[in-house]
């Protein structure tokens, strides 16, 4: 009968068959599908496997330390962490187009993987965390309407462009299931557990121009909202929770002191998918206590909303 050890132990039986002594790059996000890929992929044809991390400068308070100190210290994975926020803040200066946005990134993203991979030498397969789920929704999308409510995908057509063949371990697995097989090869349950994060990070919660003192603020104060989450016990029963930087000013009061700091949003949803979504019934109690908290803490931001914005209308993210 089916287990998650004997799919394991199956999947690293057919990724050896594939590959055979071939070198395999693979692309880290810090998110759980790739970082599973990845692991399950060192499992089978160890330091064949090289992963390149394109730390963006969007990513969330301390994460790429994480994301390096997990791969490379913790399970020694041979890691190019290519830092490179310089190069993307700077060419996202002025930007304030959300698709613009996503389009600069994912440029900049394929140059930057491009390079290193081309470092490594001699690879002849890109891995790739692609679930079930996405496979389905490229299929249903290429027939259905031409609506495009959001360029998703920011690394499409990269193996084509890079002459390499794809390794897609986990091609038919839904999101729970690649979170039992993460478990299976020993990542912490904390990591397996969290929100998904979209790949142009906080550059979409930021909607505007992007700046370091804004992305700055909005760590800070994303990072006070998911401790409270956390604190409450609440994020195993939300989907996604983040907070978003509002491109406006407004006047407060502070001790005797007027303040003109900016406002953000806080967003909770609730969803299966992320296709739908609903806006999680927080308590006033737990709203007004955190606010008070990212207001006390987080210099900068002088007001808290919260968004109760379901999906349709809405999207998850604000941009
Ligand atoms: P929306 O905002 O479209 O989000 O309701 C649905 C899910 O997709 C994620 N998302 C993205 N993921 N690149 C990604 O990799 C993107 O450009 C992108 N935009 C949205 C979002 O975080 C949510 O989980």
């Amino acid at each position: 009968d089916w287990t998650m050890a004997g799919y394991r132990a199956e999947a690293v039986r057919r990724i050896r068959e594939q590959v055979g002594d071939a070198k395999v790059i693979c692309g880290l996000s810090g998110g759980v599908d790739s970082s599973v890929a990845a692991v399950l992929i060192h499992e089978a044809i160890g330091d064949q496997l090289t992963c390149v991390f394109v730390d963006h400068g969007l990513l969330r308070l301390g994460e790429a330390e994480e994301v390096v100190t997990m791969f490379r210290d913790h399970y020694n994975i041979p890691l190019i962490h290519a830092d490179k926020s310089e190069l993307f803040l700077g060419e996202l200066e002025g930007v304030s187009d959300p698709e613009v946005k996503r389009k600069t990134i994912g440029r900049l993203f394929i140059d930057v993987f491009q390079k290193h991979a081309a470092e490594i030498g001699g690879a002849e397969f890109l891995a790739q965390g692609t679930l079930y789920p996405d496979v389905i929704e490229s299929v249903s999308f290429s027939g259905g309407p031409s609506v495009t409510i959001k360029s998703h995908h920011n690394v499409g057509g990269l193996p084509e462009k890079m002459g390499l063949k794809l390794v897609e371990p986990l091609r038919e697995l839904f999101k729970d299931e690649v979170r039992a097989l993460g478990r299976e090869l020993g990542l912490p349950d904390r990591f397996i557990g969290r929100h998904p994060f979209p790949g142009p990070g906080l550059a979409i919660r930021c909607p505007g121009e992007i700046t370091r003192e804004k992305l700055d603020i909005l760590r800070k104060a994303d990072a006070v909202y998911i401790d409270q989450i956390r604190r409450h016990g609440l994020y195993d029963e939300i989907w996604q929770a983040f907070v978003a930087i509002l491109p406006v000013r407004t006047v407060g009061v502070m001790g005797d002191g007027r303040t003109y700091d900016f406002a953000c949003a806080l967003r909770a949803v609730t969803s299966v998918d992320g296709m739908t979504a609903d806006y999680y019934p927080f308590t006033h109690e737990f709203l007004g206590e955190t606010a008070t908290r990212i207001i006390n803490e987080v210099k900068g931001i002088n007001r808290v909303t919260y968004d109760i914005t379901s999906k349709p209308p809405g999207t998850i993210e604000w941009e």
